[in-house]
């Protein structure tokens, strides 16, 4: 099926512009990109006053399944990438089992398939059951489909363990995503250690559990030569060592999550489980030196940590409850409303980071609009307002603080593989789908 943008403004993700143009789908892929393209003979969608921008691609996932489907199953996590305008999600590998096998990269991806929906890219884990102790079969993994390392949920504790696992991962050509976390400092904490934390009697974790951690992985990078990429950067310091890591030309980089770019310690106040999250919300200097990073491109990827968790497990008291948030389905809104609206970022910075960078760093395809590319491309209407409602999320945990803010800029057409998944923030094919939808 042939099917033309017409009208649409083409963001320009590597040369960080917007321009004017036509694009033509066929077969699955990009056939042609032009100022004036004539519609005889095929389906036109109408795109005028809207950015059309290569599929945006979420690489910090939990999809949940194998092993914890009542949070969220591959189907159901790729129902609300798509509504929330992601057309690739890499998937983190704390599932039960834990992503350490060919077996279970192997279930993912025919999941994956399945649900026809966002593509799937699995993260496996670094350290067997991510134990921290013995390597991951590293080679049989990437083989089998690994597109990074992690063991995302905690941190490698034992920086011997991490150098092998840093100096496999770069033998096998693959990026190790880390949890920074010192898990002596942070034991027993429930939220980020600060005044906010004293008011509600909560063991707090400090900025250092985090940035000790991004050192001890910087030098480690420095020493086996292995590409690292911080995961949920949330301090003011983690950005700092970054942006010196960067600087001294070593191949380290690093993402942020909406909520760490947009809310604060403060938004626990009331105890709200909702606001539970590893790395915790920071003060208002974290979150500023985070934005900078944004805006000086010391962090290059805005990543979700799409971490769905029932009601009613985050339905108990603070300390209990499990730690996540998710972001599908929010992310693109918030990014417009918070970086875009705001000036901080261009529109095609901000996209770069949820598609171009993403791209680059675990290698697959996609992240640009070019002719004989694939087809998959966010639509998105930069004018359009919306209030966040969980109870329409397609998703089946709706565990987030942002119920009821307002955000402008909305994806309103999803298209994988040439084929539209979502429009005007509906599913096309609503068949599996978790649960709002
Ligand atoms: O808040 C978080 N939730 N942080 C993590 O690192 C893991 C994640 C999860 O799996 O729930």
């Amino acid at each position: 099926m042939r099917l033309l943008f017409k009208g649409g403004t083409l963001v320009d993700v590597a040369g960080g512009g917007l321009y004017r143009a036509d694009l033509l789908v066929d077969d699955g892929r990009i056939a042609a990109i032009d100022r004036e393209i004539g519609s005889e003979g095929v389906e036109v969608l109408d795109v005028s006053g809207l950015l059309v921008a290569p599929g945006l691609i979420d690489m910090h996932v939990h999809l949940r399944e194998p092993g914890h489907e009542h949070k969220e199953t591959i189907a159901s996590g790729t129902a609300a990438a798509v509504r929330g305008g992601f057309t690739a999600v890499a998937a983190m590998p704390n599932t039960e089992p834990v992503a350490d096998s060919a077996g279970v990269v192997r279930l993912i991806l025919e999941r994956a398939r399945q649900a026809g929906r966002a593509r799937v890219y699995p993260i496996c884990a670094l350290t067997k059951g991510s134990c921290g102790e013995q390597l991951s079969p590293m080679e049989e993994l990437a083989a089998a489909g690994a597109v990074a390392f992690s063991d995302d949920g905690r941190s490698v504790r034992s920086a011997r363990v991490m150098r092998r696992a840093m100096e496999y991962a770069a033998s096998v050509g693959r990026v190790v995503i880390a949890h920074c976390e010192d898990h002596d400092l942070s034991a027993g904490g429930a939220m980020h250690e600060g005044a906010v934390a004293t008011r509600l009697g909560l063991h707090g974790i400090p900025a250092a559990a985090e940035e000790i951690v991004v050192a001890r992985d910087i030098l480690l990078a420095e020493a086996t030569g292995c590409r690292l990429h911080i995961a949920h950067v949330s301090t003011a310091g983690s950005v700092r060592l970054v942006r010196e890591a960067k600087a001294r030309g070593l191949p380290v980089t690093a993402e942020a999550a909406p909520h760490h770019f947009i809310l604060t310690d403060e938004a626990v106040l009331g105890y709200d489980t909702n606001a539970k999250v590893n790395p915790p919300l920071r003060s208002a200097r974290d979150v500023a030196a985070v934005r900078e990073g944004l805006a000086d491109g010391t962090i290059d990827v805005i990543a979700t940590d799409h971490a769905p968790h029932a009601a009613h497990e985050k339905d108990v008291e603070f300390d209990r409850a499990p730690c996540g948030i998710v972001g599908l389905e929010t992310a693109v809104g918030l990014v417009f409303a918070e970086l875009v609206e705001t000036g901080l970022l261009s529109p095609a910075q901000a996209i770069a980071k949820m598609s171009l960078n993403p791209a680059a760093i675990l290698g697959v395809e996609g992240g640009r609009l070019e002719a004989g590319g694939p087809a998959d491309i966010t639509v998105i209407d930069p004018a359009r307002k919306e209030v966040i409602d969980r109870a329409s999320f397609a998703g089946k945990s709706t565990n987030m603080p942002f119920q009821d803010r307002e955000v402008k800029g909305i994806p309103v057409i999803t298209m994988v593989r040439g084929k539209i998944l979502m429009r005007d923030r509906l599913l096309t094919n609503r068949q599996v789908c978790g649960g709002g939808q």
